[in-house]
């Protein structure tokens, strides 16, 4: 049983963009059905409580216009990886997509970061999840393995590739959490099934501690969170999830944002971490 550590919460300062155009027009993952109805009204709404969350926890959060015909850029996590001030575009898998990369590139130019053009296709944050010092990395549905070599590139740091084969979880941030990564006391959750025998060998080894959470918190998008070191902002419906958190010391906050799951996203989704 891992040791219970002081939690100390660190603010963080995110990008998130509202979701007024938010629906589903299209299938680029097995959540997303055009033939059922979005309320787009309750995704604003329950967008609305997550932007409030993070303010309440004393976030900067910074927004991006949202732009009609762009229905998935309230995953703004997919908009790229900003570490060091250095922010790596994204290279969007799906066409229905593409336009979104130089749209959050021109975002993090005209606020101050050093923008890297991406070469290989990959989705940002959505597929790169800085642990202490090292990038982990997803692929198998999105970004291409090259794109992990060029993130080691990109941000001089060693990047730690890791196999996706659940089309439900076809991005790194949807099976996979940072939970606290200040002093090498690393620790992460994840849902093993989601990944490929040699990357389950791989994160056994390096987080023996890690919380490994049950298919129902996984389905539910509960690993798609967010920490700031102590509270952990989740899906309101990963109950089991939240307790496996807060028998470790954490404090999760639970935000129902049910209407964008209908995209195949949740709360990590809709944030972008800016690293300065
Ligand atoms: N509909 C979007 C897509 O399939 C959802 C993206 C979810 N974002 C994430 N970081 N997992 O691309």
């Amino acid at each position: 049983m891992a040791q219970i550590r002081p939690r100390i919460a660190v603010p963080r300062t995110v990008l998130m963009c509202r979701p007024d155009h938010f629906t589903v027009s299209y299938r680029i993952n097995p959540w997303m059905r055009p033939q059922d109805p979005v309320d787009t009204a309750r995704a604003v709404r329950q967008w609305e409580e997550l932007y409030r969350t993070y303010l309440r926890l004393g976030f900067d959060v910074q927004l991006i216009d949202p732009v009609p015909g762009l229905p998935d850029m309230v995953y703004a996590a997919n908009g790229g990886q900003v570490v060091d001030g250095v922010a790596h575009g994204a290279r969007f898998r799906h066409g229905e997509r593409a336009a979104e990369g130089p749209l959050y590139m021109e975002w993090f130019r005209r606020h101050g970061y050093d923008v890297r053009e991406p070469v290989a296709t990959n989705e940002g944050e959505g597929d790169f999840l800085l642990v202490g010092d090292t990038v982990f990395a997803g692929s198998g549905f999105r970004s291409d393995p090259a794109s992990h070599a060029e993130a080691a590139r990109v941000f001089g740091r060693e990047v730690v590739s890791l196999g996706l084969v659940d089309p439900r979880f076809y991005h790194l941030d949807t099976a996979f959490a940072v939970l606290s990564d200040g002093e090498g006391e690393d620790e992460v959750a994840y849902y093993p099934e989601a990944f490929d025998e040699p990357s389950r060998a791989l994160l056994a080894s390096r987080f023996p501690d890690a919380i490994l959470v049950g298919e129902d918190d996984a389905v539910v998008f509960g690993l798609n969170c967010f920490s700031d070191g102590h509270h952990v902002v989740l899906a309101a419906q990963a109950t089991g999830f939240a307790a496996q958190l807060a028998e470790r010391g954490f404090a999760p906050i639970g935000v129902d944002l049910s209407e964008l799951l209908r995209g195949g996203g949740g709360v990590k989704c809709c944030t972008l971490e800016l690293r300065s």
